[in-house]
C-alpha cells in the first residue's frame, strides 16, 4: 500500500460562546490531501490556522465534526484511538516540548522501556535495553549509557526532542506527527534533530505530517508542501515547486517574508496587511480575501476550488487561470 494517510473533507469545528446564537471557530474545514508510504508532508501556515487542530485530530486526540480518514487502509473517522488495535505504535506524535512527553519522575531507560513492554517489542528486558542501546548508538546519542541513567531535567532540548524521537522510532511507526519539534529549540541543535527525523524516514520507510510555520524548516525537511490559512488549503505542490512557482498570494507573501528563502527578491517584496484572520463564523469566499492585496469582487461572494494547475499543483484562488 503506498497511500498511508488518506484525509477527505476533514471538519474540526469548535463552539463558542456568543451572546444570542451558537458559534463555531472553523479551525479546520473541509481539509483534503494523502500521504504516500515514505514521504513528508509539510503543513504551513502562521500561528492560528489550524495545524496543531488538524494534527490531533489524524492521531486521534480529538474528534473531527465531519469528514474521513483513512489508515492503512481503514476508515478512522469517529474512533478514538483506544479503540483501534496497535493505533498507538503505528502512529507516533511527536509535540513541540519534549519535557511535556516525558515523566519527570522517570529516568530515561524507563520512559524508553515501557512502551515497548506494553506492544510486545523485544523478548524481555535485557533484549529491549540492548535494542534501546543500539539504537541510541545509532541516533549518535553516545555513550547511551550517560542519557539512559539521567532524567528529563538533566538533559537539554535537543538531546531529549532527539530522544523523544527515538522513543517513537523504537516502535517502528507506520506515522508520524511532528508538530512545530524544533520551534522551542536553539537554532544551534535544530539540524541534528531534523536530521535525526530524516535518517528513521529513510530507515524505515515512515511517513510524516511535518507542521511547521517556518517556511526554510519546511523546505528542507519535506518532499510536498500544503500551505493552510484560517482553517483551509490554499495551495499544495513538491516542496521544490512550491517555493520555486508559488502561485497562491498567500503562499507568495509567505516566501517574499522569508529572508533565507528569497533574499534576492528584496525589490519585489510582496507585502499583506492586516492580521491574520480566525475563522469564527466565517463569511462566503475564500478566507484569505480581506487580506489579498488582489481580491476582486467574486473572492468575498464565492469560496474558491482547488484545482491543479500542473501536474501534482493545486491551488484555491480565483485569480489563476
Ligand atoms: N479547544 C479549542 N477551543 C476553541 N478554539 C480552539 C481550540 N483549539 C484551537 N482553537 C482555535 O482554532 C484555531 C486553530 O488553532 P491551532 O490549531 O492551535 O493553530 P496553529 O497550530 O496553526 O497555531 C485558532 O483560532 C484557535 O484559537
Ligand atoms: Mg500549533
Amino acid at each position: 500500500m503506498t497511500q498511508i494517510l488518506e484525509v477527505k473533507k476533514l471538519k474540526k469545528y469548535y463552539p463558542i460562546k456568543k451572546i444570542g446564537r451558537r458559534s463555531y471557530v472553523k479551525a479546520v474545514d473541509n481539509i483534503s490531501f494523502s500521504v504516500r508510504r515514505g514521504k513528508i508532508l509539510g503543513i504551513l501556515g502562521e500561528s492560528g490556522c489550524g495545524k496543531s487542530t488538524l494534527g490531533r485530530v489524524i492521531t486521534r486526540l480529538e474528534m473531527e465534526n465531519g469528514g474521513d480518514i483513512f489508515f492503512l487502509g481503514n476508515n478512522i473517522s469517529g474512533i478514538n484511538y483506544r479503540k483501534i488495535k496497535d493505533f498507538r505504535q503505528k502512529m507516533q506524535v511527536i509535540f513541540q516540548n519534549p519535557y511535556d512527553s516525558f515523566d519527570p519522575r522517570r529516568a530515561i531507560i524507563k520512559s524508553l522501556e515501557i512502551p515497548m513492554k506494553l506492544l510486545n517489542i523485544g523478548q524481555n528486558r535485557r533484549n529491549r535495553i540492548e535494542i534501546i542501546m543500539d539504537a541510541m548508538e545509532r541516533a549518535k546519542l553516545t555513550p547511551a549509557y550517560d542519557y539512559l541513567e539521567r532524567y528529563p531535567h538533566e538533559l537539554s532540548g535537543g538531546q531529549l526532542q532527539r530522544i523523544s524521537m527515538l522513543r517513537s522510532m523504537l516502535l517502528k511507526p507506520n506515522f508520524l506527527v511532528a508538530d512545530e519539534c524544533v520551534s522551542m529549540l536553539d537554532v544551534s541543535v535544530r539540524a541534528e534533530v531534523l536530521n535525526m527525523l530524516l535518517q528513521f524516514r529513510s530507515e524505515l520507510e515512515t511517513s510524516i505530517l511535518f507542521i511547521t510555520h517556518d517556511i526554510s524548516v519546511a523546505k528542507y525537511m519535506c518532499d510536498r508542501i500544503m500551505v493552510i490559512y484560517a482553517g483551509k488549503v490554499m495551495e499544495i505542490a513538491d516542496a521544490k515547486e512550491l517555493i520555486s512557482n508559488p502561485m497562491h498570494p498567500y503562499t507568495k507573501a509567505l516566501i517574499s517574508y522569508s529572508p533565507i528563502i528569497s533574499p534576492q527578491r528584496e525589490k519585489d517584496r510582496f507585502t499583506i496587511t492586516g492580521e491574520v484572520v480566525t475563522p469564527i463564523d466565517p463569511p462566503a469566499g475564500c478566507r484569505f480575501a480581506s487580506r489579498c492585496p488582489f481580491a476582486k469582487e467574486i473572492c468575498y461572494t464565492e469560496d474558491p476550488e482547488m484545482t491543479e494547475i500542473s501536474p501534482g499543483h493545486f491551488a484555491a484562488c480565483h485569480l489563476i487561470d
